[in-house]
């Protein structure tokens, strides 16, 4: 080996890590359209941020903390997070901005739609509903079932008017819906609708209602306002396709007269371009209005309908080149995102009858069972009837909605399984839809009092099975409803579970 091909390779070497080492708004700089807000809890965006990502808020006794990366520029301290919300809940409070500019995103609050907080605003996410690893170390993304949403309705160093800017999200391409509207990215300052133009964010869903691209989705799609834009105008672009991978990057940027959806597997290869061309020639978005607050998980107009999940995004000052989104996209790659397990707590075994007992004092004699539709307890032993044996008896199957975790269908209802529906656990047949899949699946944790497992909810990551009046609910600790009590939570969301009585 000459010492010449060796010195060369040593170049290559340096060049390499160099690349990796600079987070994606170092790159949006050296391209000259620096990220003006950076939004992640997973990992840093720049190669020497240091400060925090974002915040928690645990149930039991609400004080808060801040989560940084393990390292400049590194990935989130996941085990801080564990740590501090062991053995109670924990809502993401605050998705920082690593910027500078104070762009921090935060519970939204009532704009033309209300969210379902008693005051309008939005929930918080659950702070553990979307974990994964990056380069093999655990981070949460941020987990939005309907009705959460994070916004920024005085942000600083947006883009208004007709100014350009760029954005890109790393989302969870298995976690969407057809609702308005999953977005990240610009939108109006009063949480109202102003009119065509008003907002320029990122969508992604299989909502159809305005703009859809080739098969059935989920698609990444542009808010303008008054219409999602998979391209020229609203109806089909069949060049914007339908999205396959676990993880994805989305981007849209948007300057005078031209705009442009790029998209890919967050995991390989290069973006896609979906559409690049001028503005939809209705009324409205040429020139654009946009205002400048910054959404996460909703419309511009607080809709709060739709689902999906968020890892990391930016948004930038100025028009990105193709070739500095390109060198982003290779960062993301480089951040190496993969799933890790949903569940923890003694383990469940796919096919196997399993009886779930209550652990509050007082009840601890009462089994999870059904009577018709409804779930409930029922006190249950060896000496009761077969009937009630069986109504308190769960096959354990692999999760309709997610694999990874789990749906019980009902001993002697063959078909029917355990879902939730207006947040009450009901037992159903499978109707085989994309909605009854998703709400009968539950990921179980281990139990919050200590005690075997919390049985939380696939979808709505804030909640868990809970036994209340002796009618089973999926709850969330401290929410609105009477069934969401702060008083006996953790016992009465957690089960022991055995061989089943049937
Ligand atoms: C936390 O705050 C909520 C809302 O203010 C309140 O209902 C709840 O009781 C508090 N929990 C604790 C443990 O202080
Ligand atoms: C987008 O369109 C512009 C203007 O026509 C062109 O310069 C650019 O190369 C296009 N980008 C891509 C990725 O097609
Ligand atoms: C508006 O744009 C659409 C899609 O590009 C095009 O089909 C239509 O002809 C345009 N209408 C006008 C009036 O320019």
């Amino acid at each position: 080996m000459s010492s010449r091909s060796s010195f060369a390779r040593g170049l290559a070497l340096v060049a390499t890590s160099s690349l990796v080492a600079a987070g994606p708004c170092d790159l949006y700089a050296t391209g000259g359209t620096p990220c003006i807000a950076a939004h992640s809890t997973t990992r840093a965006l720049y190669s020497s941020y240091t400060g925090p990502l974002y915040q928690v808020k645990r149930g039991s006794d609400n004080t808060t903390t801040n989560i940084a990366p393990l390292s400049a520029g590194g990935v989130a301290e996941a085990a801080a997070q564990d740590s501090f919300c062991a053995s109670t809940t924990c809502l993401i409070t605050i998705i920082y901005d690593q910027s500078g500019h104070g762009n921090h995103l935060t519970q939204a609050s009532a704009g033309a739609f209300s969210g379902p907080e008693s005051n309008g605003a939005d929930n918080l996410a659950s702070a553990t509903g979307a974990p994964v690893t990056l380069n093999g170390q655990k981070a949460y993304g941020v987990f939005i079932p309907p009705g959460a949403g994070y916004s920024n309705n005085a942000a600083s160093g947006t883009a208004t008017g007709d100014a350009a800017e760029g954005m890109y999200s790393v989302l969870d391409g298995t976690h969407y819906n057809a609702e308005c509207c999953f977005d990240y990215g610009n939108a109006e300052v009063s949480s109202h609708d102003t009119g065509n133009g008003h907002m320029e964010a990122i969508y992604f869903g299989t909502n159809t209602i305005w703009g859809t691209g080739s098969g059935s989705g989920p698609w990444i799609m542009a808010d303008l306002e008054n219409g999602l834009f998979s391209g020229a105008s609203t109806g089909n672009n069949p060049d914007d396709a339908s999205i396959s991978s676990r993880f994805v990057t989305a981007a849209v940027k948007g300057g005078p007269n031209k705009w442009a959806i790029r998209g890919a597997n967050a995991v390989s290869g290069a973006l896609s371009t979906y559409y690049n061309g001028t503005r939809p020639n209705a009324s409205g978005y040429n020139p654009m209005s946009k205002e400048g607050a910054i959404i996460l998980g909703i419309g511009g107009d607080n809709s709060p309908n739709a689902q999906g999940t968020f890892y990391e995004g930016v948004m930038t000052t100025g028009y990105p080149s193709d070739a500095t989104e390109n060198s982003v996209q290779a960062n993301i790659v480089a951040a190496k995102y993969a799933v890790t397990s949903l569940t923890s707590g003694p383990a469940l075994t796919v096919g196997s009858s399993i009886s779930l007992r209550a652990t509050t004092a007082g009840y601890t004699t009462r089994y999870l069972a059904h009577t018709g539709s409804t779930v409930n307890t029922q006190v249950v032993s060896s000496s009761s009837t077969t009937a009630l044996k069986q109504q308190a008896s769960w096959t354990v199957r692999t999760g309709l909605g997610n694999s990874a975790c789990f749906s019980f269908e009902s001993k002697d209802t063959a078909g029917s399984y355990i879902r939730h529906s207006a947040f009450q656990l009901l037992l159903n047949a499978n109707d085989g839809t994309k909605a009854f899949y998703e709400d009968a699946t539950f990921c179980p944790q281990t139990g919050l009092n200590g005690q075997g497992n919390s049985i939380r909810s696939w979808n709505y990551p804030t909640r868990y099975f809970r036994h209340f009046n002796n009618v089973a609910f999926v709850a969330s600790n401290g929410g609105v409803d009477a069934f969401d009590a702060t008083a006996s939570f953790n016992d009465d969301v957690s089960w022991v579970l055995s061989t089943g009585f049937a």
